[in-house]
């Protein structure tokens, strides 16, 4: 299909040729048509295919027809207010739409000014929206259609009273919309009290997951301790262009950073303790390529959209299988390839099977390469050795050495003499840092029969 037969007005076509998109994304044949019919409705698709466009465009093309005059989105973090902004600005502008982000941290005074200087498309947070209302700063602006975007995190970050109120101050005649990669139930019920006679369209296969799994995705089991060696060497190791690195905790941003700053790393910290010029900041220099390595909360696992962004890494598993699923797909967008690499420890093998079943994550076990480049054998390197060695009258385990030379890169033989000259002992040195297969299969094996024997044992509990 082309974006012509959508019957958009010619300047938003020429708007879409700029942005280079060729055809429309499954989404957005979807859900256009009706949206362009006036009908409520609730949207899912994988992250990263143009859930944005699939609701800017119908918007866009009514306000330059004349068949709405406003239009107002609510998205939950200001990151991703100025994102949609941008999007639906750069969409719009030879059709000359007016749009303005409004989000908290920052005065009133220039948001009240523009809004009441007429703009058509409001993107916002829900607080400073909800304010906004509440003191009757921006009474004239009565959107025709309203969308949530990311509605369940909104919902997830206790947004759910602001949003009733904003919906207080808004014409109860409005076509509203939601959006998300993942529609958890209570969205359902938020849908049958804000909406009427929703459309809820997925272009989400049923047997799919929610997962976009057209990223690479594995995981990597570790010892606690063995984290930040862990990410420096995937760092080393795997091809990246631009990364982010999740972590649960913003003080583990902060620490990570400092230290992927201090061996080297083009690294910046993104959390919602920093204000929010340094956040602007961050985001800026990320989306530059000035900054190569983004260390963040959750706080960056939304809506982000940044181009080259080639892998995503989990410093540690999220809790949340929804989090996972936005978290890695801030790779392998726009039908981009990317890679998802999970550190897990043994303790955290509950959330890994959960994340597995619940979102259909397909995440292959991986270990992590020590030696940062291909392995020259240590046999190519010194050709002549074996033979050498074998001629002159040796003791058995210099023998058995010899043996194993064949799967020893340079490395590695070289740490193992040295080993063997000083201690007389095997080195410890191994290829790869992470659980193999086998222990791993073991590992979770033992976990799962573990539950097995607390869940029998609570329900025999329970019938006691
Ligand atoms: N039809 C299209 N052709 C090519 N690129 C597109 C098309 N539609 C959108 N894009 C681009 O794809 C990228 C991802 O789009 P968008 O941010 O809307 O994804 P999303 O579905 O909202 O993802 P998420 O669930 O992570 O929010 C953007 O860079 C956008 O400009
Ligand atoms: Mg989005």
């Amino acid at each position: 299909m082309k974006f012509n037969e959508f019957s958009f007005h010619k300047d938003l076509l020429k708007g879409i040729k700029i942005a280079g998109f060729k055809e429309p994304s499954p989404i957005q044949e979807s859900v256009i048509p009706v949206i362009e019919e006036g009908r409520d409705m609730v949207g899912q698709a994988h992250t990263g295919t143009g859930k944005t466009a699939a609701f800017g465009l119908p918007i866009i093309n009514k306000i330059a027809n004349g068949d709405i005059e406003r239009a107002l989105v609510i998205t939950p973090t200001r990151e991703l207010a100025t994102q949609v902004s941008d999007e639906l600005y750069h969409l719009g502008r030879f059709c000359g739409i007016r749009t303005i982000t409004v989000y908290g941290g920052v005065g009133y005074g220039r948001q009240i000014a523009l809004i009441n200087k007429g703009v058509q498309i409001i993107v916002a947070t829900p607080g400073r929206l909800k304010d906004l209302y509440k003191k009757g700063k921006i009474d004239n602006f009565n959107p025709e259609i309203v969308v949530l975007d990311e509605a369940d995190e909104m919902l997830d970050m206790g947004f759910l009273d602001e949003i009733k109120e904003i919906f207080e101050y808004i014409p109860q005649n409005r076509q509203t919309l939601l959006f998300s990669a993942t529609i958890p139930e209570p969205i359902k019920a938020l849908a049958d009290e804000i909406l009427t006679t929703p459309e809820f369209i997925s272009v989400v296969g049923e047997y799919e997951g929610t997962v976009n799994n057209v990223i690479e995705q594995s995981y990597c089991v570790i010892n606690e301790s063995q984290r930040d060696e862990a990410i420096v060497k995937l760092l080393e190791t795997e091809k990246i262009n631009k990364c982010i690195i999740f972590c649960r905790m913003k003080r583990e941003v902060d620490r990570l950073t400092e230290h992927l700053q201090a061996i080297g790393f083009s690294a910046k910290g993104l959390h919602g303790d920093l204000d929010q010029m340094e956040r602007e900041e961050v985001i800026k220099s990320y989306r530059r390529n000035q900054v190569k390595v983004m260390v963040a909360t959750d706080v960056a696992s939304r809506g982000l959209d940044v181009k080259q962004v080639t892998h995503v890494f989990n410093y540690h598993i999220p809790f949340d299988p929804q989090s996972y699923v936005h978290r890695i797909g801030r790779t392998g967008r726009a039908g981009k390839s990317g890679k998802a690499i999970t550190l897990v420890s043994t303790t955290e093998f509950k959330e890994l099977t959960r994340i597995q079943k619940e979102v259909g994550a397909e995440m292959k076990l991986a270990t992590i390469n020590l030696s940062g480049e291909e392995n020259s054998s240590c046999v190519d390197c010194f050709p002549s050795l074996e033979a050498t060695v074998r001629a002159v009258d040796i003791d058995e385990r210099a023998l058995d050495f010899i043996d194993s030379m064949e799967d020893m890169d340079y490395h590695e033989f070289v740490e193992r003499v040295v080993t063997l000259l000083l201690k007389g002992e095997k080195s410890p040195l191994t290829k790869h840092l992470g659980y193999d297969e086998n222990s791993v299969k073991n590992m979770i094996d033992e976990y799962q029969g573990e539950q097995k024997v607390a869940r029998h044992n609570n329900r025999k509990k329970k019938r006691c």
